[in-house]
């Protein structure tokens, strides 16, 4: 993208992420809208973020070795949801986030967690974190929303960079493949039970003239994986319909 595109795409990113409170920030852009509806109240919305984010930090933790000594980095943290479980297990974690609202609700969500910080960015770098000074890079719920290829080039050569030799990346983004059969069976059982929403992927690419919306760019697992290769991140492990059915959770070591 020229500058002046890229510019117009930042400051759409940035309207669409900008939300007005800290309940939407909180809530609204993590839960789907039928357990939105469902909750009769704050606090049962809360057990079912609560639930949730046990889950995903679960998934996120899936064949890492966190380390009480390491620096980790989220891109695309939210108000934190992630981070603060994530502080509790190493030295120091890095939210990073495009928008300045999420960054504004995520300070007092952590507030008393001394080792994380939170930074606005350009919604492409990492200009704020020095090269090879990071143990593991993760990303759930950002990338599935990054409605631009060279956005997520610039990503992976920014992750790259910050890695220490040997570091860890594990980011969830929507893939193009068919779900497995035994996944798929998963999906529609939970979707029975009432526990999650289902959907079909559903790829948006930004364009001068077109709005941000929920949807993001999709890969094909192939390409994802070269994608990371020529970023010199070796795949370790990769996961088709871990979670929901569009779902791509990949692992990867510089
Ligand atoms: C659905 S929220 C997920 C937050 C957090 N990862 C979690 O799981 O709780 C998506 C976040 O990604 C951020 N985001 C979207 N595109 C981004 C980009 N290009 N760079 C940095 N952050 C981005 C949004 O501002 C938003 O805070």
């Amino acid at each position: 993208m020229q500058t002046e595109e890229l510019s117009k795409w930042r400051s759409d990113t940035r309207a669409f992420w900008d939300t007005d409170s800290a309940f939407d920030a909180k809530y609204g852009r993590i839960l789907l809208s039928p357990e939105m509806e469902a909750a009769p109240n704050e606090a049962a919305l809360d057990a079912e973020w609560d639930r949730r984010t046990v889950e995903d930090v679960k998934m996120l933790l899936r064949g890492i070795p966190i380390a009480p000594e390491w620096t980790c980095v989220e891109i695309g943290c939210g108000i934190g949801r992630l981070l603060k479980p994530i502080a509790l297990r190493c030295r120091k974690v890095i939210g990073i986030d495009i928008s300045e609202r999420m960054v504004g609700f995520a300070g007092d969500f952590l507030a008393a967690v001394d080792n994380a910080e939170v930074h606005l960015n350009d919604g492409t770098s990492l200009s704020m974190i020095a090269d090879e000074s990071v143990d593991w890079v993760y990303s759930h719920l950002a990338f599935q929303h990054i409605t631009a290829y060279e956005v997520v080039d610039c990503y992976l050569a920014e992750i790259a960079r910050v890695l220490k030799p040997g570091g860890y990346c594990r980011i969830q983004n929507w893939h193009e493949a068919p779900i497995p059969f035994v996944e798929r069976v998963k999906n529609i059982a939970r979707a029975c039970l009432g526990r999650e929403h289902y959907h079909g992927p559903r790829r948006w690419e930004w364009k001068p003239g077109r709005n941000v919306r929920f949807g993001g760019v999709t890969y094909h697992p192939k390409d994802w994986k070269r994608a990371l290769a020529d970023h010199g991140l070796r795949v370790v492990s990769l996961e088709l319909g871990a979670g929901h059915d569009y779902w791509m959770w990949t692992t990867s070591r510089r």
